[in-house]
């Protein structure tokens, strides 16, 4: 039996992570599922956003599904942040979906590919913060090895792929940077990848003028935060947005949607597919690749039949609440899976 360690979260973290894990349930069995809390509900009960013993189940468990946190004093870096610096979680996949010209928020694109590569577990997040009444600062600090083990994740993406890199930072400006590129260069000459590097304040424009340019998109932790919610304009929200956090030498794996608690939204109106599309990365991560595909098929063919949530463009009378998505999404995974 595979052991996934569930972590539900906040606000409408809890909401996206039973629609996935119902259409989880409904490709495979061979899933046995710990539920642990995470956020506010940990607080509660134990003081903590995330206790030590729950951490450890994180840390046994073949796989982590994580909905979102944050809301008042369930701070994100508290559990979140501590998920992933504890764990090393240092390559945060984050593919750009493209579904439709109707969907995509940005005129004239007519199709595009991008996989983004974020670093997770260092950089301006979690080096040294300081701030006293009238000053603070935050230190961005990376190693020339945690700039190299990131840069070979990105070119062996991009080696399944279409065999292009393009590696995003402020060279002109950053020490940091400057390592970044010099780093990233001598990774390059392993691998049959093209690559090239751009300026993180060009590359965000380039980006929605001509995305179908770009193929892995590699980021230090800071530039990638702020890239992806960019680049969901591609795919038409960012609650359609998936992602995959790993360790692959210690086999550390956690998969979340890119968006966060939402504290704001109203109930059951949150967008599901982000946290749905991350189960189907957890699956092909566990080795389950045909489910994880139903899973992905079932996604597009909901989508492209007209049926969306709040956040997504397009007719009134297809806006669907958060159960009734998931609820569409699990009965078109249904009819294609061989259960
Ligand atoms: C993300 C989120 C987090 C981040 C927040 C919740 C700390 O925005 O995963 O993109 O900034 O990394
Ligand atoms: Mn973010």
């Amino acid at each position: 039996m595979i052991t996934v360690a569930v972590l539900p979260g906040d606000c409408i973290g809890p909401e996206v992570i039973n629609e996935t894990v119902n259409v989880l349930k409904t490709v495979t069995d061979t899933i046995e599922y710990i539920t642990v809390p995470v956020g506010l509900e940990s607080i509660d009960k134990h003081g903590e956003a995330l206790t030590e013993e729950n951490l450890d189940i994180c840390k046994s468990v073949d796989a982590i599904l994580f909905g979102a946190v944050g809301k008042g004093e369930s701070r994100p870096e508290d559990s979140l942040g501590k998920l992933r610096q504890t764990l090393d979680l240092y390559a945060n996949l984050r593919p750009i979906p493209f579904f439709s010209e109707e969907l995509c928020r940005v005129k004239d694109v007519k199709d595009c590919d991008i996989l983004m590569v974020r670093e997770l577990s260092s950089g301006i997040y979690f080096a040294h913060h300081d701030r006293s009444r009238d000053s603070a600062s935050d230190l961005m600090s990376y190693t020339r090895e945690e700039i190299e083990r990131i840069a070979h994740v990105a070119f062996k993406e991009a080696e399944k792929r279409r065999k292009k890199v393009t590696s995003v930072d402020k060279e002109n400006v950053l020490a940091c940077s400057k390592l970044w590129r010099e780093t990233v260069t001598d990774v390059a000459s392993n691998y049959a990848v093209e690559v090239n590097h751009e300026f993180v304040d060009a590359f965000a424009m380039k980006m929605l003028v001509s995305p179908d340019v770009y193929d892995v998109v590699l980021t230090a932790n800071l530039f990638g935060d702020i890239l992806s919610d960019e680049a969901s304009l591609l795919s038409g929200s960012i609650g359609l947005l998936p992602s995959a956090s790993y360790n692959y030498e210690r086999k550390y794996a956690l998969f979340e949607p890119v968006h966060g608690s939402a504290p704001d939204l109203k109930k059951n109106t949150a967008n599901p597919v982000g946290a749905i599309l991350s189960g189907a990365l957890m699956l092909k991560y566990l080795t389950l690749e045909e489910e994880a595909d139903i899973i992905w098929k079932a996604v597009y063919s909901v989508l492209a039949r007209g049926y969306h949530t709040v956040d997504v463009k397009g007719a009134p009378q297809y806006v669907m609440t958060t159960h009734k998505m998931g609820d569409l999404i699990t009965r078109e995974v249904q009819a294609h899976s061989n259960r």
